[in-house]
């Protein structure tokens, strides 16, 4: 066996269309021609992006002793955009072409121009179009909130926004959740849940999206303790990502300029990965210091404070955020899980990605379609599905069908054949080593479990 990938830089290609054959991620409302910056997830694709979730969860949530969880509303009073500062900054400088039309980011262009990216000119200090060289108009500032109406009446009091982080959600309960749990400083909430962003440049799949969805973090602190709490949040963080399979070459904390600042944070770390297109932000972990509980205060005419009985005072904590990406992470999960090697002169691809991560743990494969291994098969299969997520799988040689699991990175394939019959034993492949071991059916679940811990 030779390996040759997962080390070679791998094209966005690639895994899109990996992606679209085996049912992870499509383009949404294809058949129409699509719409951009949305994506569907399929059937695999919602499985992962499950996990994915439910291991932030559990690591956030449930393994930890001082944090909560929030499922706050996708719109809110459009004050709380006004409160938050989304109304008045958020908002990128847009150019169009004058002769092709087609909508760039300034500042994105600023950047591609100064690292001397193919196509990106500027003549005389004019910054001109990458695309076909035409004249560019002037900026213009561009929120990229998407407004809706709540009610009958489409006029400015009904208009509201689609929420463009989950954060202000957990802001704006503050005091109820504090007031329900009776949490003492440090304390968290955890949110998981859509946010939408009119992204003038969508792309690289689903790295930038319009719709997309976050796994937040608010952590409520004593003023003076902020920074020894952030550094806390990005080691932790970054191991979250190591856990999960990410390879360290891949991954990497940087520090933002000042100058890379949003409006309210004080200091922010990205945990980066290393995407075809070069380090990218999965999360950013924020130290937005009282920023966002003054303003709610100010807005809502709500004091949201915090009775330190230590101190006899009413004192507002700081907030640091560490705020991830779901389509993100899946990304970075893909690109890191993908490997190719040659087998006996053939080409294996598959996703070594992490037990709890794989959409599907165990496929279930009767040798053939022969009629007396339909009965066993289908009786293993019925065993292990309240377990696990298993598939069942008769089409096609059974060399396929492992390749067809490998693809998708299932790690356990259980096979059942004619000495099944005479023996009630089966035999387990694994998905890495492709190790074969046989074992009795009566201890079939055992044996998985301790190929398969804490899934
Ligand atoms: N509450 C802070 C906040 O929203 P952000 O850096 O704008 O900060 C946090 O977003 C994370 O959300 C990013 O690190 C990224 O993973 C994800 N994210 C932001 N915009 C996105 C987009 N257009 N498409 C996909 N994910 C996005």
């Amino acid at each position: 066996m030779s390996e040759k990938a997962g080390d070679a830089r791998l094209e966005m290609e690639t895994l899109v269309s990996l992606s679209k054959r085996r049912g992870f991620v499509f383009q949404s409302s294809e058949i129409y021609g699509g719409l951009g910056g949305f994506w569907d997830y399929g059937p695999l694709g919602v499985e992962l992006k499950n996990n994915i979730k439910r291991a932030w969860w559990k690591a956030v949530v449930q393994e930890r002793d001082d944090i909560v969880g929030l499922d706050a509303s996708i719109l809110m009073n459009p004050r709380v955009w006004v409160a938050s500062g989304h109304v008045d900054t958020f908002a990128d400088p847009m150019v169009d072409c004058r002769e092709c039309k087609k909508r760039f980011r300034a500042d994105d262009l600023q950047g591609r121009v100064a690292a001397g990216v193919h196509g990106h000119v500027a003549e005389g200090g004019v910054i001109r179009c990458p695309e076909c060289g035409g004249e560019l108009t002037e900026p213009r500032m561009f929120n990229l909130m998407f407004k809706t109406f709540v009610g009958p009446v489409e006029d400015q009091a009904s208009t509201a926004y689609l929420r463009p982080e989950t954060a202000q959600g957990m802001f704006a309960n503050f005091d109820n959740v504090l007031t329900a749990t009776r949490r003492k400083l440090p304390f968290g909430m955890a949110q998981i849940g859509k946010a939408f962003r009119n992204e003038i440049t969508p792309g690289n799949f689903i790295f930038r999206d319009r719709e997309f969805e976050q796994m937040e973090i608010e952590y409520f602190v004593k003023p003076g303790t902020d920074e020894e709490w952030h550094q806390h949040w990005v080691e932790a963080r970054r191991n979250w990502y190591l856990g999960l399979g990410i390879r360290e070459e891949n991954l990497r904390v940087r520090r933002l300029d000042k100058d890379e600042l949003a409006h309210y944070a004080k200091d922010t770390y990205e945990v980066e990965y290393l995407f075809p297109m070069g380090w990218s932000e999965l999360e950013g972990i924020a130290n937005r210091t009282d920023f966002d509980l003054r303003r709610h205060t100010e807005f809502s005419g709500r004091q949201l404070t915090y009775y330190d009985e230590g101190s006899g005072e009413h004192i507002v904590p700081y907030v640091i955020e560490p705020s991830a990406g779901v389509d993100r992470c899946f990304l970075a999960v893909l690109f890191d899980s993908y490997h190719e090697e040659t087998v006996r002169g053939e080409k294996r691809v598959l996703l070594r990605l992490h037990p709890s991560l794989a959409p599907v743990k165990v496929a279930v494969l009767p040798l053939s379609r022969h009629e007396s291994l339909v009965p066993p098969a289908r009786k293993v299969w019925e065993l292990l599905r309240p377990h696990w997520m298993t598939q069942y799988d008769d089409s096609q040689s059974i060399g396929r069908r492992y390749r067809r699991q490998d693809e998708v990175g299932t790690p356990c394939c259980v096979t059942i054949d004619f000495d099944t019959l005479e023996d009630q034993a089966v035999t387990i492949r694994e998905r890495d080593s492709m190790d074969q071991v046989r074992v009795p059916t009566a201890g079939l679940v055992e044996a998985l479990r301790e190929r398969l811990p804490n899934v």
